[in-house]
């Protein structure tokens, strides 16, 4: 199903695998290993509301500062999933986009993803992009060298820097700006997420860990989407909105907490 109030780009955190597994006695790798588990209902049921994009924040360029061996298990993991699902996404019709530097990512984890973004490049039914080896100063700040350079060689000149050119010089050139940002695992903040691209979108925290964020959490989260009033700026007018029944977007309520 598909409404006015679906949005159309949902961006989440999946923050809390670290501890989801803390919390059981297990070493953390365990949770991103949950974590990864939780990723493909989600997706379906994303794809079923409606949404065209979900971008998933997989992997910071701060997380480097983590220990080797956690860096190096979720390395792993990412190639072992990606090669797991590929032909599943293929077969679903998802298109996978990576987002993120290349730059000091493995050769492993870089060959798995431009595999699956060849092989996926043909799925029209929900783009799944994986913000990798991601920070979002380090996309704006790459994005105004490659525009400074242009300037410089004569090829634009400042005037011609706008808003549109610093949207379109960003790895989400091709994808529209997210209308939710979920972020689970209770803590408030963006860590260098999509910080240009997030201007206007509504943010929704849960304090649920992400692998235990389920199909009728992302439900309930386009339902509570439904009912808010974005104004861009403007004022608030009589919006189709307040008559969306609660709960019109979810078979099952699942609630959020
Ligand atoms: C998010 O979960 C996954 C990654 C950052 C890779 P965390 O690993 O940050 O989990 P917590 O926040 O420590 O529980
Ligand atoms: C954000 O979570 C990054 C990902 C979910 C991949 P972090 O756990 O790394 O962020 P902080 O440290 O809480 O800000
Ligand atoms: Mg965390």
């Amino acid at each position: 199903m598909t409404t006015a109030e679906t949005p159309q780009h949902i961006a989440i955190i999946m923050d809390g695998n670290g501890r989801w597994a803390q919390s059981r006695g297990l070493p953390r790798v365990v949770g991103h290993r949950a974590g990864a588990a939780a990723i493909r209902p989600v997706l379906e049921r994303a794809e079923q509301l409606g949404v065209k994009v979900l971008t998933l924040y997989s992997f910071s360029s701060e997380n480097w500062n983590r220990p080797t061996a956690e860096v190096d298990a979720l390395m792993a993991l990412c190639c072992e999933k990606l090669a797991q699902e590929r032909a599943g996404l293929i077969e679903s019709g998802i298109r996978l986009r990576r987002i993120g530097s290349r730059t000091g990512l493995p050769a492993e984890v870089l060959r798995e993803l431009d595999i699956t973004e060849a092989a996926t490049a043909g799925g029209r039914n929900i783009t799944l992009a994986l913000a990798l080896n991601y920070g979002s100063r380090g996309e704006i700040t790459d994005a105004l060298r490659a525009i400074a350079t242009r300037v410089a060689a004569g090829e634009i000149t400042a005037a011609q820097v706008t808003e549109d050119l610093v949207s379109s010089s960003l790895y989400t050139s091709d994808l529209p700006d997210p209308d939710l940002l979920i972020r689970t695992g209770g803590q408030m903040r963006l860590s260098n997420y999509l910080l240009w691209q997030l201007s206007y979108a509504e943010i929704l925290f849960s304090n649920t860990l992400w692998p235990d964020f389920s199909p009728d959490d992302l439900c309930a989260a386009v339902d509570d989407f439904a009912h808010r009033k974005r104004t861009f700026g403007g004022i608030a007018t009589e919006t189709s909105a307040q008559s969306i029944p609660v709960g019109s977007h979810c078979v099952e309520q699942g609630g959020l907490s």
